[in-house]
């Protein structure tokens, strides 16, 4: 089931220091809303929030209509921006931890992760340590561990800021059909504007802390083109200036770092 997601002023405070402040959202079931803003600005801990890790100081957040913590919880898969994989455990055995959590038997984990093993590139390493895969295959089996939690919201966080810019495009080619399946309403949150805009259905850009919406904009259709087409075309390109421009003009102090 897709569920809708949306946020009505929503503001958050560490003691003095707001972090946060009069947040508008919405995502629509199966959409993508990408979440871009400057280092601090209070993108990790508006995951926390709508994932129900923490409760917001101001405002509502609301998933499939309904408000509480709890229920936030339980319909969020969070996947944090390291990729925290238990370097004991097989690539199996980590791709299915978020099942053992829900009750499942470490047989029944097995046999439900493994199966999506060959869709995300990783069959034959079932048995492989963390340390013996490439970064780009430790977030794949990341991404799978969300994934298989069978949640309705996903909440990415940063999820290829570790990777080389080859990798990372290859993941970015190989994540958007994934969301496009729209099994899942997510939230993506990424320093890099061009990221958002390939792989979200909207983009909404934050100030530098307190966060605050400074723009929101749709982004262009990418499905069934290659990455590179994609990226160059003109209306993309003009899309990535303008947000570009937007961040630049409400965060200063990351004009020569936004990518
Ligand atoms: N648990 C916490 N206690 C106090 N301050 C925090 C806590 N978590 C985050 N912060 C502060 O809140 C601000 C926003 O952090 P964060 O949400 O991680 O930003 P971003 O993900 O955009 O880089 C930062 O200044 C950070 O130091
Ligand atoms: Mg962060």
């Amino acid at each position: 089931m897709t569920v809708s997601l949306s946020g009505r002023g929503v503001g958050h405070s560490f003691g003095d220091l707001t972090v946060l402040d009069g947040l508008d959202f919405e995502a629509r079931p199966g959409e993508v809303l990408g979440l871009v803003g400057p280092s601090g600005c209070g993108k990790s801990t508006l995951l926390e929030l709508i994932g129900g890790l923490r409760q917001p100081d101001r405002g509502r957040i609301e998933i499939d209509g309904k408000e509480g913590e709890d229920a936030r919880l339980e319909r969020c898969a969070w996947m944090p921006q390291k990729d925290c994989l238990l370097p004991w455990y097989t690539a199996l055995d980590n791709a299915g931890l978020a099942l053992r959590n829900l009750g499942r038997s470490k047989g029944e984990a097995r046999a439900e992760a493994g199966l999506l093993f060959d869709r995300f590139g990783l069959a034959g390493f079932e048995q492989s340590r963390p340390d013996q895969l490439s970064g780009g295959m430790r977030q794949r089996v990341a991404f799978l561990r969300t994934l298989v939690s069978r949640k309705d919201v996903l909440l990415l966080d940063e999820p290829f800021a570790s990777l080389d810019a080859i990798t990372r495009a290859e993941l970015q080619e190989w994540l958007l059909p994934v969301l496009d399946e729209k099994d899942h309403t997510v939230v993506l949150v990424t320093h890099d504007v061009e990221e958002a805009l390939y792989l979200s259905d909207a983009v909404l850009a934050l100030t530098s802390r307190p966060g605050r919406v400074a723009a929101s904009m749709k982004a262009p259709s990418t499905t069934g083109f290659p990455r590179e087409q994609v990226v160059t075309d003109p209306g993309f390109t003009e899309r990535r200036e303008e947000l570009l421009a937007l961040l630049r003009q409400s965060s200063p102090s990351i004009a020569g770092g936004a990518r």
